[in-house]
């Protein structure tokens, strides 16, 4: 388990099966990006030293003064191999980045696809530390020099765009998805620190409600991988003080943890199937030598009883993980459909579409809306699987090839 790439595999999949509706399909927006000439200043850098970056399309009428930024993903690196590799990517480096991004789902500027946030400042956060924008530290043998500074990368997106209006920000929502969506839960509160006192802010984090759970094997292979990016990456430093002060400070990465002193009204959105978490922290290749979950993993219809039972079972796990925050969190949100995805409000196709993901009839786009404006309690838990006629579970076999 050294370097994940979950997202854009299962991104390019969705795009091989599921063409988008006509009417959803009009012009794309297409953002540039901004370096941040003055990271430097205090010492942030990508993996291979190049500058952090972000995409910023600017807000407009009544939403001008509101601000929704994303923390992008794209997995870890945990020891100097696996970060060395991802420096000379995309995922390590902006040299590496596709200048232009195209603006989607929770990010995008149309009223009709993205009723609630189409005219925000909508701001995308570029990954390049491997390390969830968390770490601070650095590697230099002589030969070799990475940079683990994704903590001072949050910091200097911040203070770039705090004079640009986010300072004076009426409302703010950040989010993220996977290894972004984990990044939501350890800046939360300190994002909110930054923001006007009256301002209204939030947080969401899609896809990043990665579970300390055992393995099929029953080992703690997740748990593993992150002491393992954490130590490497002097993450601890840059985790919830009252968590670490009470736990094994490592453990303060997994968001089950951290929830409970987050103070900033908190909407979770994950699916109890995670595809990544299933393929990586439920059956990670090393716990399945065999390949017993071979199939199942790439189509769920392909399961027997035994594998669904097992996935039962971490569907029960997060759910029971979740509880106090279900019961107890009087302006928190959630919804935790059945589908077998990972990220969903990226995408036009699940975050708002005919024929998008439901749970009690409501898309994902209208539970975050709700929430986020008080229109109405958005706690959304899905049946179990095979039950929601709602979902593209769009994982093929083909995904192997990718
Ligand atoms: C984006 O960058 C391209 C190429 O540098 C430039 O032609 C275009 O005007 C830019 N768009 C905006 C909105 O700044
Ligand atoms: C520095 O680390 C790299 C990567 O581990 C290794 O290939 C290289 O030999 C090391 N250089 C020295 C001087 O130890
Ligand atoms: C927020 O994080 C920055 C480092 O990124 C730190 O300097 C600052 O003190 C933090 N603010 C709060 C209120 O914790
Ligand atoms: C917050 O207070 C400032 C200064 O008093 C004011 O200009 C602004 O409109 C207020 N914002 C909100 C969201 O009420
Ligand atoms: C548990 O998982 C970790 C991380 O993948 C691995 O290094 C370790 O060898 C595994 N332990 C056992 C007993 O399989
Ligand atoms: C964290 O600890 C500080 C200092 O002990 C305390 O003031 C604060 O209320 C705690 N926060 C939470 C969410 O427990
Ligand atoms: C909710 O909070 C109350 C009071 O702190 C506590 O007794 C109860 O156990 C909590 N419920 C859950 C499900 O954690
Ligand atoms: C579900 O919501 C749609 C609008 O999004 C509405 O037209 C439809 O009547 C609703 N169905 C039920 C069963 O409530």
């Amino acid at each position: 388990m050294k370097e994940y790439a979950m997202k854009a595999v299962l991104s390019l999949l969705i795009l091989l099966t599921y063409a988008p509706p006509r009417s959803y399909s009009q012009p794309q927006r297409r953002v540039n990006m901004t370096l941040v000439r003055n990271a430097p200043l205090i010492g942030a850098y990508c993996l291979d030293g190049s500058l952090p970056a972000y995409h910023w399309d600017r807000g407009f009428g009544a939403g001008a003064r509101n601000w929704l930024l994303q923390f992008e993903g794209g997995g870890w690196c945990n020891d100097i191999k696996s970060c060395l590799e991802r420096a000379s990517t995309r995922r390590g480096s902006t040299r590496y980045m596709s200048k232009v991004e195209i603006f989607s789902g929770i990010l995008s500027n149309n009223a009709a696809l993205n009723p609630d946030f189409y005219n925000w400042n909508r701001v995308k956060l570029r990954y390049c530390d491997g390390a969830s924008f968390a770490g601070d530290s650095k590697f230099d043998n002589g030969t070799s020099l990475l940079y683990f500074r994704g903590q001072r990368i949050w910091q200097a997106i911040i203070l770039d765009l705090l004079p640009k209006g986010l300072g004076q920000a009426r409302k703010a929502l950040l989010s993220g998805c996977s290894a972004g969506g984990l990044a939501t839960f350890l800046h939360c509160d300190n994002f909110t620190s930054y923001l006007p006192e009256n301002a209204s802010v939030k947080c969401l984090s899609d896809a990043g409600f990665f579970l300390d759970a055992r393995d099929i094997s029953m080992n703690h292979s997740m748990r593993y991988f992150y002491k393992s990016v954490a130590s490497l990456q002097g993450v601890a430093n840059n985790l919830n003080k009252n968590c670490t002060s009470s736990l094994f400070p490592e453990l303060c990465f997994f968001p089950q943890y951290s929830l409970p002193y987050i103070k900033t009204p908190f909407f979770i959105l994950n699916s109890a199937y995670d595809v990544f978490q299933f393929h990586h922290t439920l059956v990670p290749p090393a716990a399945d030598p065999n390949g017993h979950w071979y199939h199942c993993k790439f189509n769920p219809a392909d399961c027997n009883a035994i594998q669904i039972q097992t996935l039962q079972g971490f569907r029960r796990y997060m759910l029971e993980t979740l509880k106090p925050f279900f019961v107890n969190s009087t302006r928190g949100g959630m919804f935790i459909n059945s589908c077998f995805a990972h990220c969903q409000s990226e995408l036009q196709e699940t975050w708002l579409a005919p024929n998008s993901p439901r749970v009690n009839n409501k898309t994902i786009s209208r539970a975050i809306g709700d929430w986020y404006f008080g229109r109405s309690i958005s706690k959304e838990i899905d049946c179990p699987y095979p039950c929601d006629n709602t979902c593209h579970n769009l994982i093929g076999k083909q995904v192997i090839q990718v």
